[in-house]
């Protein structure tokens, strides 16, 4: 998908990861940008292999540009769960774009609802994309998180 960024016009994917590369750049940005401090980042959780959750890269060309993992274990709504850009991507229109194009690949399979856990820091990004807060009895690994929905 031909997506505008402040980098210009970019082709975009989103899909599984193809290769052990692949999971490689997925576990160290996310160990990197959603572990930090004392949480331990587990490589083969089993939440990554299970049948209803799908974990995608954001690839343009051959280059791994972030990553996020839809989970549709839950029939009214889908979750994203740890969703990251890769730190020289960020502020360029990338996260947005993963976002849009994850509410299409949820849309497409039947869910018209969204939830996640925000970190504080990306309350406003979440915002930009049109989400906003919501009650959710879904506890969250993290500790100050606001959690958030949009209807798709
Ligand atoms: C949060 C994150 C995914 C955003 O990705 P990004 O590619 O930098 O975001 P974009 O460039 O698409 O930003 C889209 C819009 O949100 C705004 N935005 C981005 N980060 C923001 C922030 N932290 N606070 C407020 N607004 C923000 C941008 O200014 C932009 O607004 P605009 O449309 O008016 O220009 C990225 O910063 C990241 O990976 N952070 C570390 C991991 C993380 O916190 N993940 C979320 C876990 S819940």
């Amino acid at each position: 998908m031909m997506i505008t960024t402040t980098q210009g016009a970019v082709d975009l994917a989103l899909r599984p990861p193809q290769d052990r590369t692949e999971w490689q750049a997925i576990h160290t940005l996310r160990r990197r940008s959603l572990f930090a401090g004392e949480q331990i980042y587990r490589e083969n959780h089993p939440d990554d292999r299970a049948g209803d959750q799908r974990v995608l890269t954001l690839v343009s060309g051959g280059e791994f540009i972030g990553t996020m993992r839809a989970d549709l274990s839950h029939p009214v709504w889908a979750a994203f769960r740890l969703v990251a850009i890769a730190p020289y991507r960020r502020g360029h229109g990338y996260g947005s774009a993963m976002i849009r194009m994850a509410e299409d690949f949820v849309r497409e399979r039947g869910w018209r609802r969204v939830r996640l856990h925000a970190v504080e820091e990306a309350v406003g990004f979440y915002k930009r994309c049109g989400f906003h807060p919501v009650s959710w009895d879904e506890p969250s690994r993290i500790e100050k998180c606001v959690d958030m929905g949009k209807s798709l």
